[in-house]
Parts: structure tokens; C-alpha cells; sequence
């Protein structure tokens, strides 16, 4: 089910009333008009009356009543109409006896689809994800939906873009174990820093705090404008840490490494500075349910960056590899 779909848009029930009422005397107003306009025949031998004007001398317009097929032709699309506001919704809110709606056609589709699909699926839902990223078979289906769903936005090669996390690299914003990207997949990631202009003072602040952050991370930097930037640092410090390594699983990234999601050179970290960051990581669970989310999760894992998961939580599964990138190598 659709949310919102199948709800009417009406809020209280006078416009249901009032459109339904429209349609019905729309009908009635129909009939009246063609049975006002086609009662009359001709008598025998009578002759039709000639409209004004008369063109080129001698082409006349004459009045003569529609022919009967034609009239019951009219009468039958008001029938045809009668009995589909009866069957279909069209009445205001009155869904009709069959109570169908595009929204519950759509669904219909989908569950009987889902179901086709879900047979497919069903069975690697019981299998860990990285034993599932070393069949062939599996990864190939992985490789479909991830072009349906997720190539967009992270590109047919999974390398991503500016602003679209590289899913095939062992840096990750959010964690590369299978339970980390499944979180990704499942509730969309919206990370969100505001903009920090104001409490660096400014452009030039911004420029001492980013060269204080290259500092950090051990990259060429300009040493003088890196001291007058660490104090100020301290309005970054409670979301990146005071060493910059962030909390990824709290969403604020890592900002000394070379995982840059916006880029990472002076200009860069000054914009992420003055205009803030907003992930568009949307939400898939509701979209694709949890089968198709575990190839997927699979196939993302082992794209090149899967991280295995500590030992404590492998312990009862099958790990079967080293990493992500011994999967894709196998194949
Ligand atoms: C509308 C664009 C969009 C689509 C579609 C999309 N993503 Fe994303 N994805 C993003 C953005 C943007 C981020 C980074 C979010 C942030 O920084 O808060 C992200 C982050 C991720 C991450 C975390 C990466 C990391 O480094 O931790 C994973 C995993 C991921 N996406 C997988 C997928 C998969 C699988 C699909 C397909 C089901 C998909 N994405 C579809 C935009 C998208
Ligand atoms: C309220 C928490 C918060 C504060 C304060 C904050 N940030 Fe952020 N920052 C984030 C989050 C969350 C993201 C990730 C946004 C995204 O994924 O779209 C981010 C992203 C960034 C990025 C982009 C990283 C990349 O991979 O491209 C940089 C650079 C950055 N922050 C630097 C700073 C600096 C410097 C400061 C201090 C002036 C600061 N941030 C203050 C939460 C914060």
C-alpha cells in the first residue's frame, strides 16, 4: 500500500457531495438537451426549414433532425457513462462497486511481482553477505538492482562523484561491514553539518580552521594560517573530534583521512565550512524490502571496500573470505 494514495483528497465531506452533485446534474442536463434537440421527426413529406444565410447563392442550411442512430449513439455513451460512475470511482468519493483505484492497481502489480521476485531472492536472505558476494550468480543480480536503484546516484561504476560516496574504495563515511552498508541501504544516510561561517569568523577564519584540518591529516598545508586555526578548531571538535577522526557512525565523518565526499583540498574544506553539508541518501526499506536490500548489501560489500565484521559477530556465520576485494577478485 501506497501511503497517502488510497486516502481521498477530501477533507470533509461537502466536496464529495458537491462534485458528485456536479456529475449527476451534468448527466441529467446531457439528456434533457438531447432529447429537447431530437424529439421532433419529420412528418411525411415535410420539409426540413432552411437556415439563415444562404451562401454563394444556392448552398442552404437545413434544419434537419439528427439521424436516429446517431441520437441513440448519444444516449448510449450517457448509459455507458451511468454505469462506469457505478462501477469505477468518479463520483466524489464514492469508489464504485468494483473498488478499484490506480494506487490498489499498482499494488496488485507489485505483490504479484514482489512474489515472482521474492522466490528468487528468498533463499540468499538466510546466507551471510559476504559468502553471498563470492557467487557469481548472486553478484550478478546484486549488479541489476544496484544499476535500477543506486547507479544514478553513485554511478554505473559504483565510483560515485562529488558529493556521491566511491562505494567501491575501503573508505567509508558510515562503515563498509555488511551491517553498516545494510544500515546505509535501509535508512538512507542524511548526515547534515549547518554552515560554520559564523563561527570561524568568516571566509579567512574558514581558511585558517581548513588549513588546521590539512594539518591535521598530515597533508601540505600553510603552516601559519594551521596555528591560527586550531583554536578555532574547538567549533568542529564536538562533532569530528578533537583529532578530526569524527564519529562514522554517528554520521560525521572522518575529516584527516582520504575519504573526501565533497573533496578535500583548501577551497573544498573552506565551502564545506561556509555552506554546510546535507547527505541525499534516501531511505530503500519501504522501496525494496528486505531480500532485495540483502543482495544489494551484498554486491556493495563486495565491490572492492567491504570491512569484515569484528570477530565477536562472525564468530557462528561462515566467513569465507579476506575482504571485499578477494571477492571481486574471484570472479
Ligand atoms: C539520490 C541519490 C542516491 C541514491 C539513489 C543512492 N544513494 Fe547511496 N548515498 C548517496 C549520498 C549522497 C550518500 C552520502 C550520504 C551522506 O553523506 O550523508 C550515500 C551513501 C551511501 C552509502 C554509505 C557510503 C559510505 O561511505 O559509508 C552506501 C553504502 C550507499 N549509499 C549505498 C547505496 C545503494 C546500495 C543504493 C541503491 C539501493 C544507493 N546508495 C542509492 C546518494 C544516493
Ligand atoms: C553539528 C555537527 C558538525 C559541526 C559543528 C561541524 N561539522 Fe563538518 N560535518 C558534519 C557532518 C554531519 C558532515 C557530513 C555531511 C554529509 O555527509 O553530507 C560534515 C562534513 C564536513 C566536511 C566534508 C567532508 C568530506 O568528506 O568532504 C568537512 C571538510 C567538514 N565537515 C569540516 C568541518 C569543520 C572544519 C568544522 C568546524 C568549522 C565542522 N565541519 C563543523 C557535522 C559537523
Amino acid at each position: 500500500m501506497i501511503e497517502g494514495y488510497a486516502v481521498p483528497d477530501f477533507v470533509s465531506d461537502f466536496w464529495h457531495y458537491y462534485i458528485a452533485a456536479l456529475t449527476i446534474l451534468g448527466i441529467v442536463f446531457s439528456v434533457w438537451v438531447l432529447k429537447s434537440q431530437t424529439t421532433r421527426k419529420l412528418a411525411p413529406g415535410e420539409q426540413a426549414e432552411t437556415l439563415h444565410p444562404t451562401w454563394d447563392g444556392d448552398l442552404q442550411e437545413l434544419n434537419n433532425p439528427l439521424p436516429r442512430w446517431w441520437m441513440w449513439l448519444f444516449y448510449a455513451l450517457v448509459v455507458f457513462g451511468i454505469i462506469y460512475l457505478v462501477l469505477y470511482p468518479g463520483l466524489g468519493k464514492f469508489q464504485g462497486v468494483f473498488n478499484w483505484s490506480s494506487a490498489s492497481q499498482y499494488n496488485d502489480e507489485k505483490t504479484r511481482v514482489d512474489a515472482q521476485f521474492d522466490r528468487v531472492f528468498q533463499p540468499f536472505l538466510e546466507q551471510d553477505p559476504m559468502a553471498i558476494a563470492a557467487d557469481p550468480a548472486a553478484r550478478a543480480m546484486g549488479r541489476n538492482l544496484y544499476m535500477t536503484y543506486c547507479s544514478q546516484c553513485h554511478g554505473s561504476d559504483a565510483r560515485g562523484a562529488r558529493g556521491f560516496p566511491d562505494l567501491t574504495d575501503n573508505l567509508w563515511l558510515f562503515g563498509g561491514t555488511p551491517e553498516e552498508i545494510r544500515d546505509s541501504i535501509v535508512n538512507g544516510r542524511m548526515a547534515e553539518m549547518p554552515p560554520m561561517g559564523d563561527a570561524v569568523g568568516g571566509e579567512a577564519g574558514a581558511r585558517e580552521v581548513a588549513n588546521y584540518v590539512l594539518a591535521m591529516g598530515g597533508k601540505p598545508h600553510d603552516a601559519a594560517l594551521a596555528a591560527a586555526g586550531r583554536e578555532k578548531y574547538a567549533a568542529c571538535a564536538g562533532c569530528h573530534g578533537e583529532d578530526g577522526k569524527g564519529i562514522p557512525a554517528a554520521g560525521f565523518p572522518n575529516i584527516v583521512d582520504d575519504a573526501w565526499q565533497y573533496g578535500g583540498s583548501e577551497a573544498d574544506i573552506v565551502a564545506s565550512i561556509m555552506k554546510g553539508r546535507k547527505g541525499g541518501m534516501p531511505a530503500f526499506q519501504n522501496m525494496l524490502g528486505d531480500a532485495k536490500i540483502h543482495l544489494l548489501t551484498a554486491y556493495v560489500w563486495g565491490l572492492g571496500g567491504g570491512v569484515k565484521p569484528a570477530p565477536a559477530s562472525v564468530a557462528e556465520e561462515a566467513p569465507v573470505m579476506e575482504s571485499g576485494a578477494a571477492a571481486a577478485a574471484q570472479q
